[in-house]
């Protein structure tokens, strides 16, 4: 009820109040099982949002992450029916209305989905592999030209009431600490934060420390932020539905998380997910340090006008939940807005941090939502897409 008004009220789609334009890049899984993925170009221009590319089968099946840089965008297929991932590079035109493949695919350990940069000049790429169970590396030097370097299986116990994902190990992020020196991975079937020193002129990365979460919370995706009081990590938790924090200790060779900071649910202390399919899954921060935004799917916990045909009346949504965050690292839970459809698997920021973007899985749509980067609050919604598949990964390339 409280979800519905709030809805009704704050939600005025196509409004046309930004004047900038900017292009958002999507990747997306195959229409079904084991049909090609397609890659989106939605132009952002006048208020409104317009796809102006699609390509099908350019990033093999499912598309699940890209990193973009300059020209290039690595995207991931993570595959899924068995077999190895890729990594295709392709090659992106200044107006986005044109991707093309630049040499071979590489083959990846199976099911990768995530993907960070790091090293001297940002040469290397970490890559989680989440179906495969490990981590690897690239150098990326020659963009057109990425090397596989270093490849690691992590071998696990399942503990006894291990569900489906938590029969083996599924790394699903990778993620640099501030100092440059560390990786970070949430291991999803491990219960456990595997952190890794990487060697800034080599690219080698070796074991430093790993973190045990409670049993069965399955961490996914997590972040760093530098405050003055120190730095701190948080993690988000797919399975217990729960935001995980800890403050940083840097030993004399190691990043070690020290005692727990806190541990809140993802809707608020004394809160518990809205139903036994709830599945939390992206955490981001805003550019200034002073917000966190974490999506959480399969809720449909809101109800909003249905964005693409206001008169067809309410359809269900997602939230996208914004915490404060105190100068200790401590959070406070401070709105929840909807994410504009079902299942937001990945939401990104603009640099600006004026914008968010949702990939809306459960129902093809691409949303774009505008930030009061002032209050850190989501206000209205700038439009929405639908796109072809459902999509994985929506950013702005700017
Ligand atoms: C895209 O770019 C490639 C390489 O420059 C070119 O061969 C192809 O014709 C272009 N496709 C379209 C639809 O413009
Ligand atoms: C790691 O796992 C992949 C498949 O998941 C396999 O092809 C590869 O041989 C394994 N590497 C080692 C060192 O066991
Ligand atoms: C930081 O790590 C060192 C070495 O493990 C330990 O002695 C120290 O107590 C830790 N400090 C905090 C605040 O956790
Ligand atoms: C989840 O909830 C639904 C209905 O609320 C119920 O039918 C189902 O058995 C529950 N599943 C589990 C695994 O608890
Ligand atoms: C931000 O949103 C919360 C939750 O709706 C609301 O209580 C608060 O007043 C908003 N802050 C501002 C400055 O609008």
């Amino acid at each position: 009820m409280l979800y519905k008004s709030l809805a009704a009220g704050v939600i005025a789609f196509g409004l046309p109040t930004m004047a900038s334009a900017a292009l958002i890049i999507t990747g997306s899984m195959g229409k079904a099982d084991g049909q090609p993925g397609s890659l989106n170009t939605i132009k952002y221009a006048d208020g409104k949002l317009e796809i102006i590319n699609t390509q099908v089968g350019v990033c093999g099946k499912i598309s699940s992450w890209m990193e973009f840089i300059g020209n290039h965008i690595y995207c991931l297929d993570e595959v899924w029916t068995g077999g190895n991932g890729a990594l295709y590079n392709l090659q992106v035109t200044k107006d986005g209305s044109n991707l093309t493949q630049v040499g071979n695919k590489l083959e990846m350990l199976p099911g990768p989905v995530n993907t960070a940069r790091y090293g001297q000049n940002h040469r290397g790429l970490a890559v989680a592999a989440y179906g495969g169970g490990g981590l690897q590396t690239l150098d990326i030097s020659n963009p057109a030209a990425p090397k596989t370097l270093q490849s690691t299986n992590f071998t696990m116990t399942p503990k006894p009431k291990a569900g489906d994902q938590q029969k083996s190990s599924h790394p699903h992020q990778v993620i640099l600490d501030p100092t440059g020196d560390f990786i970070a991975v949430p291991d999803l079937g491990a219960d456990l934060i595997r952190i890794f020193k990487v060697d800034k002129n080599t690219l080698e990365y070796k074991e430093s420390s790993t973190v045990v979460t409670p049993d069965y919370s399955g961490p996914r995706h997590g972040a760093f932020v530098k405050l003055n009081s120190g730095t701190y990590f948080y993690v988000v938790t797919e399975l217990s539905n729960e935001i995980i924090g800890w403050k940083v200790n840097y030993t004399d060779n190691n990043l070690e998380l020290g005692e727990k900071q806190f541990l809140v649910p993802t809707h608020g202390p004394g809160t518990s997910a809205p139903n036994n399919v709830t599945a939390a899954a992206e955490i981001v921060i805003s550019p200034d340090n002073k917000f966190l935004l974490i999506s959480s799917r399969n809720e449909k916990s809101i109800e909003i006008p249905d964005p693409e045909n206001n008169a067809a009346g309410q359809i269900p949504s997602d939230p996208i939940i914004t915490y404060a965050i105190q100068a200790d690292g401590t959070l406070r839970l401070q709105q929840i807005f909807p994410a504009g459809g079902v299942h937001p698997r990945h939401i990104s920021l603009s640099k600006d941090g004026s914008l968010v973007v949702t990939a809306l899985q459960n129902d093809n749509r691409i949303a774009l939502i505008k930030r009061d980067v002032q209050t850190g609050n989501l206000t209205e919604f700038v439009g929405t897409v639908k796109v072809e598949g459902p999509p994985m990964f929506a950013k702005l390339k700017e």
